[in-house]
């Protein structure tokens, strides 16, 4: 308790309210549906990424964003196209080079540390909520002292961003040549939300426009940075809205490729 001597002149002690917290509508249902969301997209995507299989379709060369770039020696010709360098062991996942950098950029993404440490951690889980823990140390010591990597987090993201468009470019094939299903367009569509979620980056937003004294002496990049805020206000309904896209594009090529449903083809 904030004693009289060290309180702030003017300022009053906190009314004694027994109550854990006053509010009375559904604060806890946000921090409930995050939890359930992420650890339902984290299970799917650990399953799919161990099961080392129905990742590649050979026909249309689609390959999954969960398997991209394919690099160990299980990879089946074809998927592999930046080739395969790592062992055939079961631990090793397909894509073990991006899918490291992938979960460091989401884990420490500004959105998604709100996100987990309201619903995960309780820390607090709302606002005018208690928090769950006694102590408040932020993000000023190990381990979350890393959360200030993700800037550079941010510089693999835009390389693997690169690679899975070199995927969905890579995928209008077909065995007579140039092809386009509704494979192409799930492609399509994914690899467009996550240059969205990329792009409205905290960090991408300083890279484009901080450190600038004068916008004026910097249209281009007064251009660009107001672009960039333009996504970055949505940044959470695009970390969500990819999470979304990632599974759907994985889902689709497991299924085509594992035949349980034929690709719908608009051109071959
Ligand atoms: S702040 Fe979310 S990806 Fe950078």
């Amino acid at each position: 308790m904030t004693s009289t001597a060290t309180r702030p002149r003017g300022a009053r002690a906190r009314a004694a309210i027994a109550a854990k917290t006053l509010r009375t509508d559904r604060w806890w249902f946000a921090p409930l549906i995050t939890v359930v969301g992420l650890t339902a997209w984290v299970t799917y995507a650990t399953v799919r990424v161990y099961l080392h299989d129905w990742y590649w379709v050979e026909d249309f060369h689609y390959l999954t964003p969960f398997y991209s770039p394919c690099i160990t020696d299980r990879c089946v010709e074809g998927a592999a196209h930046f080739g395969t360098i790592l062992p055939d062991w079961w631990i090793i996942p397909e894509a073990a080079f991006t899918l490291p950098f992938l979960l460091l950029f989401r884990l420490t993404c500004y959105y998604y540390r709100k996100a987990y440490y309201r619903s995960f951690w309780l820390s607090p889980p709302a606002c005018a909520v208690p928090d769950g823990h006694q102590s408040y140390s932020g993000e000023t010591r190990f381990p979350l002292l890393g959360q200030n990597l993700h800037r550079y987090f941010f510089y693999a993201a835009v390389i693997i961003s690169l690679i899975n468009s070199w995927d969905a470019v890579l995928a209008f094939h077909s065995p007579k040549g140039f092809g386009f299903g509704l494979g192409n367009l799930i492609l399509i569509g994914n690899v467009v939300m996550l240059w969205a979620y990329t792009i409205s980056c905290h960090s991408c937003r300083h890279i484009i426009g901080g450190r600038l004294k004068h916008f004026s002496k910097h249209p281009l990049r007064y251009r660009a940075w107001t672009g960039v805020s333009w996504l970055n206000v949505r940044h959470m309904q695009l970390a969500w809205i990819t999470l979304g896209t990632l599974a759907l594009t994985d889902f689709y090529v497991m299924a085509v490729a594992a035949d349980w449903i034929p690709d719908l083809r608009f051109i071959n």
